[in-house]
């Protein structure tokens, strides 16, 4: 089993934690914990992601620095997911790409754009600033859109789900046939509602500052639903065009225009409002972090919603091909970037908080434990 200084530390503060229980009532974490004796990488890999930065702990313990326990359980479990995303990521050599995730992301970014822009003036030479009688379509066809984004979204979606299969096995969940159903219902509900960013007594967490605040759970469920609804609006747009010969541009009173333009201002308000946070927030809890990636998430998000909007607005006039490159640009960068970068978090909090609603409500640690025949089998299969 892996063993590094980040699963060291984390074993190390987790064994403390432990012996003294005065954060048990903050979060799951704690909860977790006091389900077993020892933390081997599996363990640790797991409260990482059950871990959600609130800095709860940090601010309340009598060991933190300058103690000479020097304990930062925060910090210990955001350096620790950050090398973990790493260790699940598919194809193995592609996790490399969690390190320096802002600098690579931007850099992608700006050749991304200048791509879309250099090919689609060369194709459409002098009309490249000028209306086009269908809109977007009269810049960039919608088979070659559709092909190109097709195939980049097949690859995101198996590198997404053959990381989320490694790292289920390492959390020794069974076959997803076999699991109880209200248990999994439990660790959904609390994923959508974050109810870890509570602070454990329903006033908020400790983000950015001491003083309780929901502020961040509020950003992130702008920013989550945001992100649902313009899926929501591209699949609608996707069965309309294909299943009922209905193609774009569609009128204000159409599903795909109603999801994207309510999740365009999800996505604008979320991220802002988590960007604010973060330049306010105190960085000690969050530890030696990739910040860049967080940040660099934050912006694709913002950016594909505030070009999206601005294309509709943009859509019948000179500006509609340049406007367009940047957007294609912005959201191909996004899709490119989901399976190694800040996007992962949401699948493995996910199945931690589906694995710790198993553990709670069947009273014993399934992670880390001795492997039974039936999971060796299953994971063997
Ligand atoms: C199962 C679903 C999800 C859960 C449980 C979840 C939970 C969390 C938590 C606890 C944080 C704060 C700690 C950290 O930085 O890792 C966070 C950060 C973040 N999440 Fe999610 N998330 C989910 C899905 C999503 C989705 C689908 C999006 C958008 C596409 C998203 C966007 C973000 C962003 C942008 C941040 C960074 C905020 C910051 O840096 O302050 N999350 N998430
Ligand atoms: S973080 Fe500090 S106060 Fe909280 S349980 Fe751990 S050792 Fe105790
Ligand atoms: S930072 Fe918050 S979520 Fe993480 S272990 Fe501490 S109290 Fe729990």
């Amino acid at each position: 089993m892996r063993s590094t200084d980040k699963t060291t530390e984390a074993a190390r503060v987790m064994s403390i934690c432990n012996a003294c229980r005065y954060c048990e009532g903050h979060c799951a974490v704690f909860q977790a914990m006091e389900l077993r004796l020892e933390f081997n990488a599996d363990t640790v890999d797991y409260l990482a992601n059950l871990c959600h930065n609130c800095g709860a702990c940090y601010h309340n313990c009598q060991y933190a620095p300058p103690h000479e326990f020097a304990l930062n359980v925060p910090a210990a479990m955001a350096e620790l997911r950050q090398e973990n995303y790493g260790v699940y990521a598919w194809p193995g050599f592609m996790g490399k790409l969690f390190v320096n995730n802002g600098l690579w992301v931007s850099l992608l970014s700006i050749i991304v754009i200048t791509l879309f822009a250099i090919t689609t003036a060369q194709l459409t030479g002098n009309d490249f600033f000028s209306a086009h009688a269908n809109a977007f379509y009269g810049v960039i066809p919608h088979n070659v859109l559709a092909g190109l984004f097709g195939a980049v979204g097949l690859f995101v979606l198996l590198a997404l789900t053959l990381s989320c299969i490694k790292f289920w096995r390492a959390m020794q969940l069974p076959n997803p046939l076999r699991l109880n159903y209200r248990q999994v219902g439990q660790g959904i509900k609390n994923a959508l509602t974050l109810k870890y960013l509570d602070g454990g007594n329903g006033q908020g967490c400790s983000y950015p500052d001491e003083t309780p605040s929901m502020a961040r759970r509020w950003f992130h469920q702008f920013t989550f639903w945001g992100f649902m609804l313009c899926f929501a609006a591209t699949s609608t747009g996707t069965i309309l065009h294909y299943g009922f010969d209905l193609p774009a541009p569609y009128g204000f009173v159409s599903l795909p225009k109603l999801f994207g333009i309510l999740g365009g201002l999800g996505l604008i308000i979320g991220p802002l409002g988590l960007l604010a946070l973060k330049i306010k927030a105190d960085p000690t809890p969050k530890g030696k972090t990739n910040k860049g990636m967080d940040v660099s998430f934050l912006v694709l998000l913002m950016l594909s919603a505030a070009t999206g909007l601005g294309l509709m607005l943009l859509r019948d006039t000179s500006l509609v091909g340049i406007t367009l490159c940047i957007h294609l640009g912005v959201v191909l960068t996004l899709f490119l970037s989901m399976p190694y970068g800040k996007f992962v978090h949401g699948f493995y909090r996910l199945i931690a908080l589906v694995v710790f609603a198993v553990e709670t409500q069947d009273h014993k640690a399934i992670v880390g434990t001795p492997k039974t025949d039936t999971q060796t089998k299953i994971k063997a299969a």
